[in-house]
C-alpha cells in the first residue's frame, strides 16, 4: 500500500514537472529584468550607435536592419518574422526569445544594453554571441534599429 502511494506520488510529480516545462517552452523569462551583469551595466548603457538613438534611426538603416534580421543575422529563426519571439526555432527554447513588439521592454532598455547582449549573448539561454562570428558591430546596430521598430507607438 505504502509502496503504491509512493509510486503514484513520484509519477504525479514527474507529470507536473513535465507539463511545467512544456508550458515554459517558447515563453519569455521576465523581459523587464536587466540581462547585462551589474558590473558591466554602467559601461553597456553608455554604448551608442554610430547613427544616434536607435528609435530615431533613418528609414534606410531600419530597412538594412530588416535584411540582416531575416538574412545573415538569422535572428528571424528565433525572434520570428513579426518580432514576437515566435520563430520556428524560438518556440522550443526555454526561456523563449524576446518579444520585440513589447514597448515596455524597449522603454526599459538602453540601446547599449541591447548591444551588449548581441555581442556577449545572454548567459544560460539560446541567445548566443552574434558579434563578430555572425555579423559585424555595425550590422548589429542596424538590426537593433529594426528590432526597436517592432514596437508600434
Ligand atoms: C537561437 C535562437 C536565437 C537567435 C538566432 C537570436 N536570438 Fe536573440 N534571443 C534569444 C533568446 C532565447 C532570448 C532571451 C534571452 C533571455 O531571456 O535572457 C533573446 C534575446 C534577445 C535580446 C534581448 C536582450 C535583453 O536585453 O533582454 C536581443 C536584443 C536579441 N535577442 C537580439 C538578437 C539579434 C539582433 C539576433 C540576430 C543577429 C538574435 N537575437 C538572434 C534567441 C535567439
Amino acid at each position: 500500500m505504502m509502496k503504491r502511494t509512493l509510486k503514484t506520488m513520484v509519477l504525479l510529480s514527474m507529470m507536473i514537472a513535465f507539463t511545467g516545462n512544456l508550458a515554459l517552452a517558447g515563453s519569455e523569462r521576465d523581459p523587464l529584468k536587466p540581462r547585462v551583469p551589474k558590473a558591466e551595466r554602467g559601461t553597456a548603457k553608455k554604448m551608442k550607435s554610430p547613427f544616434g538613438d536607435l528609435d530615431e534611426a533613418p528609414a534606410e538603416i531600419v530597412a538594412e536592419g530588416k535584411k540582416i534580421f531575416e538574412g545573415k543575422g538569422t535572428c528571424v529563426n528565433c525572434h520570428g518574422k513579426d518580432g514576437d519571439g515566435q520563430g520556428p526555432a524560438g518556440k522550443v527554447l526555454n526561456p523563449g526569445p524576446r518579444d520585440f513588439t513589447n514597448c515596455k521592454f524597449h522603454k526599459r532598455r538602453k540601446d547599449g544594453e541591447l548591444m551588449w547582449v548581441v555581442m556577449n549573448g545572454s548567459p544560460g539561454t539560446g541567445m548566443v554571441s552574434m558579434i563578430p562570428a555572425t555579423i559585424s558591430e555595425e550590422e548589429g546596430w542596424k538590426v537593433l534599429a529594426y528590432e526597436r521598430s517592432f514596437c508600434k507607438k
